[in-house]
């Protein structure tokens, strides 16, 4: 953490309809009214995200989209534009999640091309770099991961960086239980601070927020968030649940009390 604000991130993937979204934001919203030293974010898919960001833009929670497209509009069905978005009243997207990459094909050249585009129309970027478990078996998991990372930060300005923030999520760990050690964890994190101090300066590579995801629960926050290089939590399973959450974000808000 080392003086940078946590932040506490949920992506609800394809999970919940828009009565679903709605009541658990609302007991995310309530449950973290009064933490003051962390950032809690959440991400509802597309079809809740205008009633989400209506509804809420005026509580403390931030509201990320999951996915945008790199045009500003056109003929692409089925996707969604970054005004589109922010006429919801959200101004932060998640980009290049693995599930992405893998599943969708997004490779790092498309992933960097969303990054930019967001961050140079004013979003806020929660940008997604992690290997997969042949190439964590094979040792490739470091040149993977400054490769994607990398791919992110070529042509971004002072101000865009500032705005960018990058989440470690080793695919191995994501939805498998399998969380990384906080060694594993703090390694990784300790890389990318590195390679971001060596493209962009160490000011820029001191404040950038690096958030681990990857199986992240009430039993093993506290560990991974007392990590140095660990600032916040990108969770799948565990957000769509404000106990667990809820727990979460409040661990975090403890943590940086201390
Ligand atoms: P889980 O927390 O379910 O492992 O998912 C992590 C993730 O992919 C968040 O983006």
């Amino acid at each position: 953490m080392m003086g940078r604000r946590l932040l506490i991130a949920g992506n609800w993937k394809m999970n919940l309809d828009l009565y679903e979204s709605y009541q658990l934001a609302k007991a995310v919203a309530e449950g973290v009214e009064s933490f003051k030293n962390i950032d809690v974010l959440i991400s509802p898919a597309f079809i809740s995200l205008g009633v989400v960001g209506q509804k809420f833009k005026d509580s403390n929670l931030l509201i990320a989209a999951q996915n945008c497209h790199y045009e500003d509009s056109g003929a692409y069905t089925g996707e969604i534009s970054l005004d589109m978005i922010r006429s919801t009243g959200v101004d932060w997207v998640i980009i290049g999640h693995s599930e992405r990459r893998a599943i969708f094909g997004e490779t790092d050249e498309i992933v960097a091309k969303k990054v930019k585009h967001a961050l140079s129309n004013g979003f806020h970027v929660i940008g997604c770099v992690g290997e997969s478990l042949e190439q964590r078996e094979n040792g490739e998991q470091e040149k993977v991961v400054k490769t994607q990372v990398e791919a992110f930060l070529q042509n971004l300005s002072e101000n865009e960086l500032k705005n960018l923030v990058i989440a470690y999520e080793p695919v191995w760990a994501i939805g498998t239980g399998k969380v990384a050690s906080p060694e594993q964890a703090e390694e990784m994190h300790k890389q990318i601070r590195n390679i971001v101090n060596g493209n962009a300066g160490e000011e820029a590579g001191e404040s950038i927020l690096i958030l681990y995801g990857g199986s992240v629960s009430l039993t093993n926050a506290e560990e991974l968030l007392g990590q140095q290089d660990i600032d916040g939590a990108l969770i799948g399973g565990a957000s769509l649940k404000q106990e667990s959450f809820n727990g979460i974000a409040a661990i975090a808000e403890d943590i940086s009390k201390e």
